[in-house]
């Protein structure tokens, strides 16, 4: 018989497998092939949070809600408990930035180091506290962004302007696309896919915009 942990591990893939089912667009049936072979396999032992999100998650759930994805903001709230939260470590502070670098968490669902099991493939959620800029970066794996919360701010090259993309919105970087998101004034809550190289470390682009970018005060959004 499941335990609680696996009954809401489960759970959540599935609303999430739903959810994508009704987005449009590149990479999205990649990421439903990736959930479809591993998305009910076996649980590793829950292990518990190791970053607090609990008042970032309550906000954007509350968002998601207000949105109408009412099952999928329930199976969230229940799969939190048994999330193992943690920063992407792997970028120098002093090129990522202290404020993304205290200022994100991650929770792999399934992976390598997922809650489920699987291989060369990473289903996770992804949060960024309101006004963080994720500077520039890049990675060899293939990734689907599904914002659940917006809008935020998007570019593809540095020193672009940003493109300001409302919730519900995929997007799709293929490998090594470069990429940056300016959260906007509620918190940033994703789900990410990376369908493949999953061990290649992503590296920080730079750009001369950075500042300018991190102190710009967002009003309408
Ligand atoms: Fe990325």
């Amino acid at each position: 018989m499941k335990s609680v942990a696996e009954k809401a591990l489960h759970n959540v893939v599935d609303e999430i497998d739903r959810y994508l089912g009704r987005l449009d667009g590149p990479g999205v049936a990649d990421v439903r092939a990736g959930i479809m072979r591993w998305g009910q396999g076996s649980i590793r032992p829950a292990s518990p949070q190791h970053l607090s999100t609990n008042k970032r998650m309550s906000e954007a759930l509350a968002l998601l809600r207000a949105d109408g994805e009412v099952a999928f903001a329930l199976a969230l709230e229940a799969v939190d408990p048994y999330l193992r939260w943690v920063a992407y470590d792997y970028y120098p502070r002093s090129e990522i930035g202290e404020a993304f670098a205290g200022g994100h968490a991650f929770a792999s669902l399934i992976g390598e180091r997922g809650s489920i099991m699987g291989a060369d493939y990473d289903l996770g959620l992804f949060l960024i506290e309101p006004g963080v800029l994720y500077r520039d970066h890049r990675h060899a794996a293939p990734e689907l962004y599904a914002p659940l919360t917006g809008p935020h701010g998007w570019r593809f090259a540095p020193l672009e302007p940003l493109s300001w993309k409302p919730a519900h919105q995929p997007i799709w970087n293929e490998a090594h696309q470069h990429h940056a998101i300016r959260v906007g004034n509620v918190p940033f809550l994703c789900i990410f896919g990376w369908t493949s190289d999953v061990n290649e470390i992503a590296t920080v682009i730079r750009s001369d915009d950075w500042v300018e970018l991190e102190e710009t005060v967002l009003s309408s959004t």
